[in-house]
């Protein structure tokens, strides 16, 4: 039997997939030593687990390298891969939003409104293709709240928790955009010639969460 690969997003997210895997029984003992090691393997159920940056998760699986990703559905929205999504696991949940301060919310529908973002695809989607509006989207790579403080852009679009992040530097949420949670996302082929191996875990998975 080949091994079933697994890309997981690195990190906070990955911890929380673990949990859940131990309650249906997978365990990946090697994990918890807190090494720099990147891939591990359950021998039992010859399942191997890789972890990746969040952004590159959507890769691995369209090319086939995992066959399984779990992944933010920023990420799976924004690298826009052609992948089978399959199950909402609940996890992070947040929301992606417009955001600015108070005075923004009178420019909102402006063309020439400027909109920092880590998330481009998703700016461009919401303004261009739902709102019909051609703003510009200005490329930022974190701390996106600086932008319309110091005046680089007039709103942001990014994601928001529990809200402290805004408030703590003068802005509020001016439009939702659409909720977010860990999604698990499949190999299109995989899910023809694992399909099996990966619906039984689905399905275990599901009860658990
Ligand atoms: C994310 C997001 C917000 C913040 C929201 O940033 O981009 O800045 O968390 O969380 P809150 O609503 O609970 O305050 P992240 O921590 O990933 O860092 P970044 O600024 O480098 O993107």
């Amino acid at each position: 039997m080949e091994y079933l690969t697994f890309a997981l997003a690195k990190g906070r997210l990955s911890e929380k997939t673990l949990e859940l895997f131990e309650k249906i029984g997978i365990c990946f003992d090697d994990m918890k030593e807190k090494s720099r090691k990147l891939i591990f393997t359950n021998e039992e159920y010859k399942i191997k687990i890789f972890l990746s940056k969040s952004s590159d998760v959507p890769t691995y699986v369209e090319s086939g390298t995992a066959d399984i990703g779990i992944v933010g559905k920023d990420t799976i929205l924004e690298e826009n891969r052609n992948l089978y999504e399959l199950l909402d696991l609940k996890l992070g949940k947040c929301k992606m939003i417009v955001a600015g301060k108070e005075e923004a919310l009178k420019i909102l529908d402006n063309n020439d409104l400027r909109v920092a973002t880590k998330y481009p695809n998703i700016a461009k989607d919401y303004f261009f293709k739902q709102k019909h509006q051609t703003v510009e989207i200005i490329k930022l790579n974190g701390s996106v709240e600086l932008a319309p403080i110091v005046g680089l852009s007039d709103v942001i679009v990014d994601i928001v928790e529990t809200g402290n992040t805004l408030i703590a530097n003068g802005l509020m949420p001016l439009a939702d955009i659409c909720p977010l949670s860990a999604r698990v996302v499949a190999n299109r082929v995989s899910m023809k010639t694992e399909h099996k191996r990966i619906m039984d875990i689905i399905d275990k998975l599901r009860e658990v969460i």
